[in-house]
Parts: structure tokens; C-alpha cells; sequence
């Protein structure tokens, strides 16, 4: 999870270089650096943390030359220093890698032997030392890369420029995501199309095994043979414009106060609002109504909204769901059924555990339906059918309004299952999808009641731990909810089934431990009240996320209640996720944690 930038271009690269890792700092942001040729002698420049750090780096120590490479990182081998930031060379060349290289340290070990010595603890490095053994023993740097390729093992992208070669650059992808953009007279390549927006539109997605020579005349696509091979020249929809934060403090905040807007857009694209019926904008190359089970596989946060979704499948569609995160379901051995789904969720669309249970899932004969918020991704691009989710661009690495679009779409797609398998009436389809309906408005209203979701925050500030409690379609949302609290705030936090509580976790009640339940009036609201009451026993101190109704029936004292609008129980986690998401935040905020970057983490988990 880094990203990669190269650019061979007509005038001096440095700075639209910079401005292609801005676009790229969501996949990591620990270190960045840059390296161009002037007069065709390789120079670099590299620093440590956000990417401003290099950025101020080259208005002291500027980089002329036409040609460069660019990375931001998020460490994986090596801790996040100057010496260990990317690009990675030798005498002969730079090179900037996402990924892992899995065989580098025998790699490393060889090269010592041949006389190579290594400054950092990086993996990368040794593609950089091996590229150069190759070209030591004679080899032009095409022939070179192509001889060192098949060595790798391991998920990765790589760019690389060599030293005297003003005009070349050579782009390789295995695992994880690289696209070429066509400029005139220049050329691009990136780990995705969001970071050459500001040059180009014309974008061509490497295959797996593909590597790229790339000119000023245009770009050579090689496969993992060596063979020229044509690909698909795409016209990209990435935002030209640099996403920004409009009149929010963080990107968090203002992808939080989008979700009414973009979850009305995701609904419209799936609903007849006039006829009250789901109507979905592709064709299923499967009968849903042969369908023996569904399996679903994500991760974090999108793990999260399949859980919701597993209840909706088997309640409207009377469908068998069985689920699991991707990083178990990849490596379980899992047996299939015949003619089974997979629905694979994924934000970004790149993350790599998703990915491999994705291809797995094929390669065990099931339909493949991935939910993603981008469409030209590696996941959409290799499954039967994509159900967009239409977002936009979601910066902030917690994950917000993907969230309650994916469920959005999930929702859509479990009614039209069960319309499709004769389990739902027409009357039950019309309810439901006037339910849907009234969800951007219900959103809207949750989001508004931000005072009190404040006030709590400097109270959770001080907590060591959090407890989240919410059953059925609620409990998911008690995981996402400690996840988000976690992953900005730092604080330990745990989302449990409410009904759970008595089989351990009632021991860590005390007086220093928030809880936080999320109950709508449901049909199991008055177990979750009982609950309630065990937790208030105990001198336990309770945060009720819930509408007045469920306050009225819990007759328990809370230490804050965030009242939720009225709405039908079966789709209340699309609008819950709002206060969810906005304890977090605010709670992080209070605490002067970088939101919309929190440490250790990326946007986008490309890596296993
Ligand atoms: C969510 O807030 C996290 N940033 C993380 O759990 C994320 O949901 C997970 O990495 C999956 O990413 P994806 O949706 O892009 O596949």
C-alpha cells in the first residue's frame, strides 16, 4: 500500500510529480521521495513523514531533468527513515516499488555474494541490485528487467529509470495495481488513474505479469513472457480536480456529511423510485433463483457492511449466507457449492486478501459480484459483474460514506434476490424499497445531531477502553463502530453481540468503561434493553444510540443518549453508521489525532 508515480515529460517532471504523490499519500504516508535524471545522471531527493517534508525538501534542494520517478510509502519492510524511503538505487537506475518482494532476503544473500552491497533494510532494494547484476553482466535495461521479473515472488508494482536513459521508463505489474497514461509527447504511469488525472484521462491498466516500455512515443506492453501484447486503452473518470475539503476540517468530516447526498445517488442508481421496485443498472449473468448460497468476504470496514448484508439475504432472499473475512476465507480451503455467488466488498477495490479470495471463488466455479467505489479497479475488473457504489473519491483511510453506500447497494440487491426467488410480495418489495427511500433523508437528520455526539467525545477521551453492543442487524455495527473509535482515536475499543454480554464480557463492566449500545426499536429491542439493565446493575455506563421509543422502553439511566429519527428497524445501520462514525471522529478530534491519516495505517491494504 504505496504509491507509485513515473513521468517522462516534455519539461521539467519534479513537480507534477509531487502533485501525483498528493493524489497517492492515501495509500501511505510515512516517508516520499522523488528521483530524476539531469543531463541523464540519476539524482534523488527523499524525506521522511508527510509528503510537505519532501515538498520542502526539493524548494531548498530543487530537481531539474525531464524524467523521474516518484513514492510515497507506508512501511512494510524497514522502519519509515529517510534512508529506508523509496526510490531505491544503484548506480545504474532507480527504482520505486508497492508491494512485498517475499523472496528478498535469499535475493539479498545472492547479491552480497556477487559483490552488491545494500544501504537499507527494504526489500526493494534488491530488485534495485538485481536489475543492476543483470545489466552488469550486459544486458540493455529492458532486457535486464525482463531477466529479473520472473525472480520476484511476491505482490507488487514497480518504475524504473536508468542512469543515462533520458527516455525511458519501465513499468512492471504482479499483484497489485499499474496504469499507464498516454499524454502528448509525454507519458505517465501510477498505481492508479486518481494520480494521473491532473495530465491524462487515456489510461491502459497493466494486466498481472505485464511489464511497459514507456517513450515519448508511447508505451510497449510486454506480458509475462516477454510477448508484446495489446491492451485496453480506457478513457479514466478519476477527478482531475485535487478532492478537497470543501468547508471541513478533515476529509473525514466532509465524506461523513456527504453520505445523504451520495447515498441518494447510489439508491437512484438501483431503485425505481416511481414504481417502488429495485432495478438494477446491470445484467446478473446468474438466475438468483438458482442459487444454493452466497458467500461474502471482505475486510474491515467492508467486512462490516457484508455482515449487515448476510441478515438481508437470508431475511428477504431466503438465502443461505456464509461470510468471513478475506484474510481467513483466502487460506481456509474452503468447499464451494455448485453454481454458488461470491460477493466480495471492497472500497478501494485493490485490497489484496479480498482480491485472493476473489480469484479463489473463481477458481472453485462460483458466480463473482464485487460492491466497489471503483469501477476501473483490479477487483471490478476481475469479477462477472460490478455493483457500484457511488461515493466518489473517499480520502479519509476510515471508512465512511463507502460504508453506507456498499450497504446501500447490498440492500438493493438482497430485495431484488428476493423478488427474483419469489420470497418477497410485490407489497413487501414496494415497503421495503420505500424504506430505502426515505434512508438520505433519515442520514441527513442522524448527521444533524452532532452537539451531543461533541459533548461525549471529551467524556470518551479520557476512556481506556470502549464496549460496542448492538444486536441483529445492529451488532455489525457495534464492530464497525469500535473499529472506527480505534483506528483514529488510538483508543482500545471492542463491538460485541449484546446478547453475548453475559458469556464473559459482563466482567470488565465498571464505572470507567463506556459502553455504547445501539438499539432501534426492533424486534429484539427488548432483549438489548435487558441488557441494558445488566449493564446499569453493575454500575455500568451507558451511551444509547437510539430513537426515543427504544429510550422510553430501556428505563435505565444513560449518561448520554443520541437520539435517532423513527425509521423501519431493517435498514436503521445505513443511518446509525452516521452517529457511529461522528463519535469517532469527534473523539479523535478532541484527542488532536490526525484523522484523516492515522498512524500505521493506509487507505488501501494492497499487501497480505
Ligand atoms: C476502514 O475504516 C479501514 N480503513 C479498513 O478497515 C478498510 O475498510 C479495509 O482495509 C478494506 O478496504 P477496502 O474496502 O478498500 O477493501
Amino acid at each position: 500500500m504505496c504509491g507509485i508515480v513515473g513521468i517522462i515529460g516534455g519539461g521539467p517532471v519534479a513537480g507534477q510529480i509531487v502533485e501525483a504523490l498528493k493524489r497517492l499519500e492515501y495509500r501511505g504516508y510515512d516517508s516520499a521521495g522523488i528521483a530524476t535524471l539531469e543531463d541523464g545522471r540519476l539524482e534523488r531527493r527523499r524525506a521522511q513523514g508527510k509528503l510537505r517534508n519532501l515538498a520542502e525538501r526539493l524548494e531548498k534542494e530543487p530537481l531539474a531533468g525531464h524524467i523521474g520517478i516518484g513514492h510515497t510509502r507506508w512501511a512494510t519492510h524497514g522502519r519509515p527513515t529517510e534512508n529506508n524511503a523509496h526510490p531505491h538505487a544503484s548506480d545504474k537506475l532507480a527504482v520505486v516499488h508497492n508491494g512485498i518482494i517475499e523472496n528478498f532476503r535469499e535475493l539479498r544473500e545472492e547479491l552480497r555474494g556477487k559483490g552488491h552491497v545494500f544501504a537499507t533494510e527494504t526489500d526493494t532494494e534488491v530488485v534495485a541490485h538485481l536489475v543492476t547484476e543483470e545489466m552488469r553482466q550486459g544486458k540493455g535495461p529492458q532486457d535486464a528487467v525482463a531477466a529479473a521479473l520472473p525472480r520476484l515472488r511476491g505482490a507488487f508494482a514497480l518504475a524504473f529509470v536508468f542512469d543515462g536513459y533520458p527516455d525511458l521508463l519501465i513499468g512492471a505489474r504482479q499483484g497489485a495495481p499499474l496504469a499507464v497514461g498516454h499524454g502528448e509527447g509525454e507519458m505517465y504511469v501510477g498505481s492508479d488513474a486518481l494520480a494521473l488525472a491532473p495530465f491524462t484521462s487515456e489510461i491502459t491498466y497493466l494486466d498481472d505479469g505485464d511489464w511497459v516500455v514507456l517513450t515519448r512515443d508511447g508505451a510497449v506492453f510486454h506480458d509475462a513472457n516477454g510477448s508484446i501484447v495489446k491492451r485496453t486503452r480506457l478513457r479514466s473518470q478519476a477527478s482531475a480536480f485535487l478532492v478537497d475539503k470543501g468547508n471541513h476540517r478533515h476529509f473525514m468530516a466532509k465524506e461523513i456529511h456527504e453520505q445523504p447526498e451520495v447515498v441518494g445517488r447510489t439508491l437512484a442508481h438501483y431503485l425505481d423510485m416511481s414504481a417502488g421496485a429495485v432495478r438494477l443498472p446491470f445484467e446478473l449473468p446468474f438466475d438468483p433463483a438458482k442459487l444454493s448460497r452466497i458467500t461474502i468476504t471482505a475486510c474491515g470496514t467492508a467486512y462490516y457492511a457484508g455482515l449487515v448484508a448476510k441478515y438481508w439475504f437470508e431475511r428477504f432472499a431466503r438465502l443461505p449466507v456464509e461470510i468471513d473475512v478475506a484474510s481467513e476465507f483466502r487460506y481456509r480451503d474452503a468447499p464451494m457449492p455448485e453454481g454458488g455467488l461470491m460477493i466480495v466488498v471492497s472500497q478501494s477495490g485493490e485490497t489484496a486478501d479480498t482480491l485472493a479470495s476473489l480469484r479463489y471463488a473463481k477458481e472453485n466455479g462460483q458466480h463473482t459480484l464485487s460492491v466497489v467505489n471503483v469501477p476501473t479497479s483490479t477487483i471490478a475488473r476481475e469479477c462477472d459483474v460490478v455493483a457500484p457504489t457511488l461515493a466518489g473519491p473517499e480520502i479519509g483511510v476510515a471508512s465512511t460514506k463507502a460504508f453506507t453506500c456498499q450497504l446501500s447497494v447490498l440492500a438493493c440487491l438482497a430485495i431484488a434476490f428476493g423478488h427474483a426467488r419469489g420470497a418477497l410480495s410485490r407489497e413487501a418489495e414496494a415497503k421495503l424499497v420505500s424504506d430505502l427511500i426515505a434512508v438520505p433523508g433519515l442520514l441527513a437528520e442522524a448527521i444533524k445531531s452532532t452537539a451531543a455526539t461533541e459533548k461525549l467525545a471529551h467524556t470518551l477521551s479520557k476512556a481506556r477502553d470502549v464496549l460496542y453492543l448492538g444486536r441483529g442487524v445492529s451488532y455489525p455495527l457495534a464492530l464497525e463502530g469500535a473499529l472506527k473509535l480505534k483506528e483514529i482515536s488510538y483508543i482500545h475499543a471492542e463491538g460485541y453481540a449484546a446478547g453475548e454480554l453475559k458469556h464473559g464480557p459482563i466482567a470488565l463492566i465498571d464505572e470507567a468503561m463506556p459502553v455504547i449500545v445501539i438499539a432501534p426499536s426492533d424486534p429484539v429491542l427488548e432483549k438489548t434493553v435487558s441488557n441494558m439493565q445488566e449493564v446499569s446493575a453493575r454500575g455500568g455506563r451507558i451511551i444509547l444510540v437510539s430513537d426515543n421509543n427504544a429510550m422510553h422502553e430501556a428505563a435505565v439511566n444513560v449518561e448520554a443518549h443520541l437520539v435517532m429519527p423513527d425509521m423501519a428497524p431493517d435498514f436503521a445501520p445505513i443511518v446509525y453508521a452516521a452517529p457511529i462514525q461522528l463519535i469517532a471522529y469527534y473523539t479523535a478530534v478532541v484527542m488532536g489525532k490526525d484523522v484523516d491519516q492515522p498512524r500505521n495505517l493506509a487507505k488501501s491494504v494492497t499487501v497480505e
